[in-house]
């Protein structure tokens, strides 16, 4: 590293959406059709450094020490690119970046990367954003990123535009101790990944219908994470889950995330809800489920799922915090 180099290190949570982000009305900006409302995972993180320096001829990417080209890295160079426009510098930089939880496996991998990414290298760059302004970046690097740059419960608006398409906390991680119980039932890369199943969703008939009652279920989970009513939380971000994969279903070509465990799984959340146990269901593009409870019964449905066959771990997280400098 030479004497000009400028470094920075951020760290940020993953994050559970409960009122799901599913197609883009602007795919380069990743601008979004409908808003979406998430948790941040405390305990599931990425966090990485970013290092602008002279001597580099190209940007570099190191994800959990193996050095990645192609898409993800042009994905990485179009942050970059951001930073290095509006900070006035043309130094390529190198991104170090580490997580502690499997990646591409339907846990948001991207979303604590991206938010990461953004922090580090506004920071590295000597810009002094705002909160929304590192959301906004993030989001143009994936678009759930953007809700792991603040902390707690967060809505993403859609917005009108670039400007004022970013995330805000609705409620700080202490308001609600919620955790997430993730039921791993394949931890390979998924097929296809969001970018491309965002591009496919208007393909879909059913997609008009759920993002016109976007507006409602949003309404809902506000509500429900205000009044801390686990009840109505449950059914609204199973029926948002639902919706979502229903659309993926059936999208040209139809995108299939579920495995048999993943039925399984959901079967035996909606069994002990009949019970009268606190837990949901939600589920990304991927074959995990995330099942969300009290913290208080946290290890009881851990210990629970583990014994569902087809499920091979479980991780849990609690409600996480915002994305910060190291
Ligand atoms: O941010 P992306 O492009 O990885 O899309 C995320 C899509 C879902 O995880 C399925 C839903 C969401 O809102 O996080």
């Amino acid at each position: 590293m030479s004497d000009n180099t400028r470094t920075a290190t951020a760290f940020a949570n993953s994050n559970i959406a409960f009122i799901k982000y599913w197609g883009n009305r602007d795919a380069a900006l990743r601008l979004p059709v409908n808003g979406s409302i998430s948790m941040n995972l405390g305990g599931l993180y990425t966090r990485t450094t970013v290092s602008f320096e002279p001597s580099l001829p190209m940007d570099e990417l190191v994800i959990n020490g193996s050095e990645i080209m192609g898409k993800a890295l042009e994905r990485v160079s179009a942050i970059l690119n951001v930073v290095r426009q509006s900070a006035g510098i043309a130094l390529r930089a190198e991104v170090l970046s580490e997580n502690n939880f499997p990646t591409g496996a339907g846990i948001a991998s991207s979303a604590a990367a991206f938010a990461a990414l953004a922090l580090a290298a506004a920071r590295a760059a000597g810009l002094t954003w705002n909160e929304s302004a590192i959301s906004r970046l993030a989001r143009i690097g994936s678009g759930s990123a953007s809700r792991s740059v603040p902390a707690g419960f967060v809505e993403w608006k859609m917005g009108s535009g670039n400007e004022d398409s970013y995330a805000v906390s609705i409620a700080p991680p202490g308001h609600w101790p919620l955790a997430d119980c993730i039921a791993i039932v394949a931890d390979g890369h998924k097929s296809t990944g969001s970018t491309e199943g965002h591009a496919l969703a208007p393909t879909s008939p059913l997609q008009a219908a759920r993002v016109a009652d976007a507006p409602r279920r949003l309404e809902i989970c506000r509500r429900a994470i205000a009044e801390r009513d686990f009840s109505s939380l449950a059914d609204i971000i199973q029926l948002d889950s639902d919706m979502m994969h229903a659309v993926m279903m059936t999208s040209q070509p139809a995108l299939f995330y579920w495995k048999p465990a993943t039925l399984a799984v959901m079967g035996n959340v909606r069994t002990w809800q009949r019970d009268g146990l606190p837990a949901a269901y939600t589920i990304d593009a991927g074959p995990n489920v995330h099942v969300i409870c009290p913290h208080s019964e946290m290890s009881k449905i851990a210990a629970l799922l583990r014994k569902i066959s087809g499920v091979s771990d479980v991780l849990t997280a609690t409600v996480g915090g915002a994305a910060h400098p190291l």
